[in-house]
Parts: C-alpha cells; structure tokens; sequence
C-alpha cells in the first residue's frame, strides 16, 4: 500500500498549518472553501497534526461502513469526554459494543412511539405560552426558544422532569455551559489542560459538580420510583443480553449526561433552522400547512396521524440536509488503509462534514434550493447510500434518530395548527459551534393563523 501516492496535502504554515485561518473564518467555511479548492479527497494541518477531509459518499461508506472497524473515534473526542465521561458517543471497542446492545432495545421505533404523547402535551402547554407573544407581536428568538423546547422534551423523556420550569432554570443553565465549554476549545492553539486552575477550568468544574449532583439525584429518585416510564428508568432495568448485566451507577451517569448531550441542542437546532427555510419558501410552508389541517383536521396529533403527514417528514428531512445539526464527524485511522487510489497512514485523523457531502453536486441537483420533494420515498430509494448521513450511517449510526424524527413532527405539525412563524427575507450563514447553528440570532414572530 505504500507505493500509493500519499492524500494530496496543499502548502499551509509550517507549524501552526490552517490553525489561525480556521479560528478566523470558522471551521465550517475553512472546510467548505477548502473541499471547493481542493476537490473530495485532501489533507490539511492543524497545529502538530494533519487531518484528511473527505467528501465523497463512496469514502463515507469505505471508512463508516465497509472498514468501519479500522476507524476509531480515539483523541479527536477527548475533549469531548471530559464532559460525557465513556457513554455511547464517546466509548469504543468492547464497552461501546455492550452499551449500544444494552440501550438498543429503548430506542426501537415501537419504544420510541411510546415518547409521542408525552411530547405532544410537552407542546401543548408551550403553545399556550406562546399565545401572548402572538398577541403581542414579540419577536422570539428562534435558537433559544427552540432550545427550552427541546429540553423540556428531553427532560421529560429521560426524568419526567420539566427542565424549562423555573426552578430548574440552574441545570438548563449548566447543560448549556458544559456544552459551550467543550465546543469553544476548537481551533485553539492552546487549550490549557484541565488540571489547571484557569478561571474557565474552575467554572467547568462547577457546572460539572451541579450535573453531577442532579444527575445522582435523579438516578437515586429513578431507583425509588421504577414504575415511571421515562428514559432513565428503561436504563436503570435494562440488561445486556449477551451476559444478563446492567450498567452501573458511573456508566448510567455517562449515559445520561450522553443522551443529554446528543439529544438537545441538535434537535433545536434543526428545529430552527427548519423555520427559517420555511419563512424563506413560502410555498413548501403554505403546502405543510395545507397538509396538517387536511390530516389533523384540527385534533391532538395522534401516533397513527403523525405517520400521514409525508410532505412535513419531508421538509424534516430537507432541513437535515440542508443543516444537518452535525457538521463534522472525525474519526482516527488504526492501521493504513486505501481511500480513492490514496494511501491513508495510520493514525491520521479523517474528516466528514455532512454539510458538504449533501451539498455535493453529483448528488444533489441545484444543491442550495431548500426541494422537500426530493425525499419522495421513490427517490429516497434511488439515492447513494451514504450521500445523506444527518445522522451518521454504519454500526455508530445516531441511535436517538427515530426520536429526534418524532419530535421535529410533532413540533412542526403541532405549531403549524395554530401558528405561523415570519421572518424577513434574507440569507443567513451558518457556523459550527459543537452544532450548526445560524451566525446570528434569529428573531422571527409568531402570528396565529
Ligand atoms: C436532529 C437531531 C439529531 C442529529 C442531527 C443527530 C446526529 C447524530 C450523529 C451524526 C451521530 C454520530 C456521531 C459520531 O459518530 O461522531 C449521532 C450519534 C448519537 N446520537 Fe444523535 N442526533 C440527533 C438526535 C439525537 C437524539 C434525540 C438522541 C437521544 C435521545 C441522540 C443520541 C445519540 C447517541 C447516543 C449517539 C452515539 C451513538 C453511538 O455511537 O453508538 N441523538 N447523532
């Protein structure tokens, strides 16, 4: 394999490579500027180490699928588990194998299902509190709105606790600065490890104590009330078949502060973004509606209704493509291996960013137009495997894609019976932040219809 040419690296700065550019413009716009230049296939240097991109489905299926094994997570989710300990995102190998057979079973399509009205009257009590900025033409600010929706979701769904609820206002507010703290360290050229009494080390370690404490709490109340059918309890029962154990009280503290992590904010942010390509296409938003009145006709989203609402899985769907939640996924090459006639060495870091890969013109005709009809189940069947990958594909696909499904649904059907958002016309970047999120706020107002 070595005869093969090495991934093509272009000339950067000798020691610290694209690190300066990248924290400049974001990685975002440094990786899309650079798969333009460069083509599918291409390295880059960061600080001491060089990561390859690629952005062609067909390498997506070699390094998620087809050799899956030979590509770990390994250092590139080191930062990450400060944070989530060794749950499903970050653990590998023989632990990662027994938790995903373990927790598996919860997040079935049927199981999922049974999350559905739980987050139907979740919705119902925001749409009441919604009627007053709609009387009142209050602009709401999509991201956070969006993020207190989905957290009450979440918290119902693992705790049957309301995270929104004033009382609980600490522990939203500590989730979201432990997620900020992780994600604020990419492209620094300097991280100062953890060890160190940094103002920002000693405030992570604080929120880490309030989680924490929450989190033990919450196991502790879920051992006393087992009957409660919530998330953690389905965790607190569950066994992994192969060898007849569960999980102890560590693994389901990584697990939880895990689900937490995976579940929240992507799902806010598709949501937002999901309402600015509504606003910005009046037809597909005029067509969505038409297609809730015609189903619902009014009523409380049944599970049996929500499965004859095609056209608002679709626009669903889009919006993953268009802004898939997670823009990059990195994995650690094991041994060498073969990528596109390239020799890929060991250890080298591998990226994919689903953004580019769903904007890649072989694929996706006129790439940029927001066309909910192209995941017509025909075409959807027509499609190259790994072209679309919002959530991953292989053995380490999302393992919480039927809920965030369910409930982006459940939210656009529910809010679309009683209101529509508006929000000027205008282009709107994105960047990565631990998620995709939009480069500024966006305020829209909500106006009944
Ligand atoms: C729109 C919302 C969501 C998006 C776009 C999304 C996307 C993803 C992606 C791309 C991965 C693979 C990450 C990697 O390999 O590095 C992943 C993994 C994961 N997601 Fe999601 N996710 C979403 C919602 C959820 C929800 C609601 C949950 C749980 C309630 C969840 C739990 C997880 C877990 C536990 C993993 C790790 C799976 C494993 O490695 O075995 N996600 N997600």
């Amino acid at each position: 394999m070595s005869n093969l040419q090495p991934i093509p690296l272009p000339p950067t700065r000798r020691i610290v490579g694209a690190l300066p550019k990248l924290r400049r413009v974001g990685m975002l716009s440094y990786m899309i500027h650079h798969w333009q230049t460069h083509g599918d296939i291409s390295a880059m240097k960061l600080g001491p180490r060089q990561m390859a991109l690629l952005s062609h489905p067909d390498y997506v299926h070699q390094v998620l699928v087809k050799n899956q094994l030979n590509y770990q997570k390994g250092t590139n989710y080191d930062k990450l588990r400060l944070l989530l300990g060794n749950g499903l995102v970050t653990s590998e190998y023989e632990l990662w194998r027994g938790q995903r057979r373990i927790m598996q079973p919860s997040f079935t399509p049927k199981n999922t299902l049974g999350f559905a009205d739980m987050m139907v009257k979740v919705m119902e009590k925001i749409l009441v509190r919604w009627e007053t900025m709609a009387d009142t033409n209050t602009p709401l600010d999509m991201q956070a709105e969006m993020m207190r929706l989905t957290m009450s979701i979440i918290g119902e769904a693992m705790f049957s606790v309301d995270l929104s609820a004033d009382e609980h206002q600490g522990i939203g507010r500590a989730f979201g600065h432990g997620f900020e703290h992780i994600t604020d360290n990419t492209g620094r050229i300097f991280i100062p490890p953890p060890s160190w009494p940094t103002p920002r080390n000693r405030r992570f370690k604080r929120t880490l104590e309030t989680l924490d404490s929450f989190i033990g709490e919450q196991i502790a109340h879920g051992r006393r009330h087992p009957n409660q059918p919530n998330l953690l309890n389905m965790l607190l029962s569950a066994q992994d078949e192969e060898t007849g154990k569960g999980m102890d009280d560590k693994q389901l503290r990584d697990e939880v502060m895990t689900l937490f992590f995976a579940g929240f904010e992507t799902t806010a942010r598709t949501l937002g973004w999901a309402y600015y390509l509504l606003t910005q296409n009046p037809e597909a938003y005029a067509k969505m509606h038409a297609e809730v009145d015609e189903v619902l006709q009014g009523a409380r989203p049944t599970v049996a209704a929500l499965y004859q609402l095609p056209y608002t899985r679709m626009v669903a769907d889009e919006t993953l493509r268009l802004y898939p939640a997670t823009g990059i996924l990195a994995r650690q090459a094991i041994a060498e291996d073969e990528i596109g006639g390239y020799h890929m060495p060991a250890g080298m870091i591998v990226a994919f960013s689903p953004h580019i890969l769903h904007r890649h013109p072989d694929f996706w005709p006129n790439p940029e137009a927001f066309m909910p009809e192209r995941f017509a189940p025909e075409k959807v069947a027509a499609m190259h495997k790994c072209a679309y990958i919002p959530f991953s594909t292989g053995p380490r696909v999302c393992i919480g894609n039927n809920f965030a499904l369910l409930e982006i649904v459940v939210v656009l059907a529910m809010v679309a019976q009683k209101y529509e958002w508006r929000f000027p016309r205008q282009e709107v970047g994105a960047e990565l932040h631990g998620t995709t999120r939009p480069e500024k706020p966006l305020y829209m107002t909500l106006h009944r219809r």
